[in-house]
């Protein structure tokens, strides 16, 4: 049977009813037609599906919708507008950090979180050490390494995130 589950996205609530089998990737883009959100392997391998859940990047391909209920999810169209750009969107325009555009939605979105999962101390592979966590390249490079670009628009992406880091 169906299953209730109450989000709110983008500051919006909704309340679905979902086979508990529907990702949270397949609720926002088929459900509640939210289509900056990107399908591109479905199986945790591109980050091109990347939303931020209660403050945290997942791959929304990679987690059922009824395991969220009650939670807040921010996708690609909850940060900025055509009229008002999140600063992170104005970044990429300013430094070409994309080509084909289909990975960014996701790059975008992890690239907000990463730049909040510094300011927090958040440890990384490559630091480890709370104390040293840095804007270093290397860290951004390790941080952003589970969102593909086919067209390696990388070191574009990075000088976008260092951009807005300040
Ligand atoms: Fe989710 Fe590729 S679509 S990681």
């Amino acid at each position: 049977g169906m299953i209730p589950v109450e989000l709110t996205v983008n500051g919006r609530e909704v309340h679905l009813q979902l086979d508990p089998r529907t990702t949270l990737l397949d609720a926002l883009r088929e459900h509640l037609h939210l289509t900056g959100t990107k399908k591109g392997c479905d199986q945790g391998q591109c980050g091109a599906c990347t939303v931020i859940v209660e403050g945290r990047r997942i791959n929304s391909c990679l987690t059922l919708a009824v395991m969220h209920d009650g939670d807040k999810v921010t996708t690609i169209e909850g940060l900025g507008t055509p009229e008002k750009l999140h600063p992170m969107q104005r970044a990429f325009i300013s430094h070409d950090g994309y080509q084909c555009g289909y990975c960014t939605p996701g790059q975008i979105c992890s690239a907000v979180a990463v730049l909040d999962e510094i300011a927090a101390g958040i440890p990384s592979h490559v630091t480890p050490d709370l104390d040293k966590v840095s804007l270093s390249n290397s860290e951004l490079r390790e941080r952003m390494s589970g969102n593909i670009c086919r067209c390696a628009a990388y070191p574009n992406i990075i000088a976008a995130m260092n951009d807005v880091a300040g």
